[in-house]
């Protein structure tokens, strides 16, 4: 009764304001200081984050130029760290407007190289961002099973034309 269809917007937001969230989806049970990754405060390292349309936060993620471990030769390397949609938004294609954006980030940054260390129970989100696995799962202590996964990242002009401007799907309001 009386909802709404709206969208969201993603724009790049200082790290800190990514904090609270990460703490809440990705780390609720440890303290909060658990969720700085170093190098969030480096100039280069981009957080994106998806707003709703009351500004509340829905979704972040941050990307930091960080070697890959298993092509430590590669450069221009990238990670994908602390990949959150607010428990209620999920499956609306926040992640993937927020991903999409950092990736760009990492394309305008002429980062070639993207990987993580995954949830399996996102692997198949990460799938469909094209990512593919590296090795075998292994169990993280407190936070379940977890696969690194990684995928190129084309030159900006490529990327502008492959991929088109990301249209999450309408999403209600409450
Ligand atoms: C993984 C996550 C960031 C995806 O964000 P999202 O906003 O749901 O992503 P999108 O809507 O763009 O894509 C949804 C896809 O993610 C996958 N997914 C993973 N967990 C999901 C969940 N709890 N609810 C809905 N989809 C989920 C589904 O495969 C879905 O694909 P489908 O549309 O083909 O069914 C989000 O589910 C999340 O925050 N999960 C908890 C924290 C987490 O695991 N983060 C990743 C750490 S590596």
């Amino acid at each position: 009764m009386g909802r709404s269809v709206e969208r969201i917007r993603v724009e790049q937001i200082p790290a800190e304001a990514s904090f609270q969230l990460r703490h809440r989806v990705l780390r609720p049970h440890q303290q909060s200081s658990i969720v700085l990754f170093p190098g969030d405060d480096d100039p280069e390292t981009g957080t994106y984050a998806a707003f709703g349309p009351k500004d509340e936060l829905f979704g972040v993620a941050t990307v930091l130029w960080e070697p890959c471990p298993w092509r430590p030769e590669v450069e221009e390397a990238w990670r994908l760290r602390g990949m959150a949609t607010r428990e209620g938004r999920r499956g609306l294609g926040i992640g993937g407007a927020v991903l999409s954006a950092a990736m760009d980030h990492v394309a305008r940054a002429d980062g070639v190289l993207l990987w993580c260390n995954a949830r399996t129970a996102a692997r198949r989100f990460y799938e469909r961002a094209g990512f593919v696995p590296h090795g075998e799962p292994w169990e993280e202590p407190e936070l379940g099973e977890h696969i690194a996964m990684w995928r190129n990242v084309p030159p900006v002009s490529v990327l502008a034309r492959a991929i088109k401007p990301s249209h999450p799907r309408p999403m209600r309001e409450d």
